[in-house]
């Protein structure tokens, strides 16, 4: 039993209002604010695909799961709590702020915070970007990817393998930057759709809880133009415009509203896991991607 998609995110802000502006006039997705100071951004017919909540750190509070069925939602609740793992069933409050019919909390064993929901609610509502960008990828493949820390790698692996159902895409060893500095290891993981990735885990500590977070729109021109909207703002890029091998997708990324690295791509690979060997990588790019680290 797996989780089918990620659904959404959940971002703890110190200026959640930062985040309205950036994605109506940077990432061209909708966004509104409600009573409390959340902020929601919409990029699909779904109510919404980030949710930001003020905070006193700019920082991941949770990355939330949907699963198709209650059966397969029961599954996974029963074999966490079976094995000691928390799972504290959310309140009818937050379900309802978050749009699902029912959800449980847990956290992984690197301390990440993550969510479980199997069905969502006030969906059909119609995504009209501000800027005309056409539409992002989501549907069956859910809002694109997360890339959290786990320095117990293995471990955490194991951890999503066993209870969340999801399945290794690439195992990527790299150099680290800098003499004497640790090789950086990715695990990039799919769930039950063809995405190459919706979840990567990073073997190094990560304060703000987030490597990145990826959205995907459907032409390189709407990169080229979320580009050119980045530079126009002086917004600072943590790599520049490249191509990854792993998931072929053509991206950039910038630093958003509190250092939350956005990754803003297109032509990422979906494939038939059916048929499919994970694979072992030392290169991640086959271009581009010149990293900028503040
Ligand atoms: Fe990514």
């Amino acid at each position: 039993m797996s989780v089918s998609r990620l659904g959404f995110i959940i971002l703890g802000a110190a200026k959640p209002s930062e985040w309205e502006t950036f994605g109506k006039d940077i990432l061209g997705v909708m966004a509104n604010t409600n009573e409390a100071g959340g902020v929601f951004l919409k990029i699909d017919d779904h109510p919404f695909r980030v949710m930001v909540s003020e905070n006193e750190q700019d920082e991941l509070l949770s990355m939330v799961w949907e699963v198709d069925g209650i059966e397969a939602y029961e599954e996974i609740s029963a074999k966490l709590s079976q094995a000691g793992h928390k799972v504290e069933p959310g309140s009818e409050a937050d379900a309802e702020k978050r749009c699902v019919s029912k959800f449980f909390r847990s956290t992984d064993p690197a301390g990440n915070n993550f969510e479980v929901y199997h069905k969502r609610t006030n969906v059909g509502n119609l995504f009209q970007s501000p800027l005309d960008v056409k539409e992002f990828v989501t549907g069956d493949m859910g809002m694109g990817h997360v890339v959290v820390p786990a320095p117990n790698l293995d471990e955490t692996r194991d951890f999503y393998e066993t209870f969340l159902g999801l399945q290794l895409s690439d195992d990527l060893t790299m150099p680290g930057a800098g003499e004497g500095a640790p090789d950086m290891r990715i695990y990039f993981f799919h769930a039950n759709n063809p995405r190459h990735h919706s979840l990567a885990l990073f073997n190094l500590p990560i304060p703000s809880k987030i490597v990145h977070f990826m959205f995907e729109v459907t032409s390189v021109d709407e990169v080229g133009k979320c580009l050119d909207r980045v530079n126009a703002a002086n917004m600072q890029l943590m790599a520049s415009l490249g191509r990854h091998c792993n998931d072929n997708m053509l991206s950039f990324y910038v630093f958003g509203p509190g250092g939350i690295p956005v990754e803003y791509g297109y032509d990422g690979l979906q494939i038939d896991f059916e048929t499919y060997e994970p694979t072992v990588s030392t290169v991640a790019d086959h271009w581009g991607h010149l990293y900028n680290m503040p």
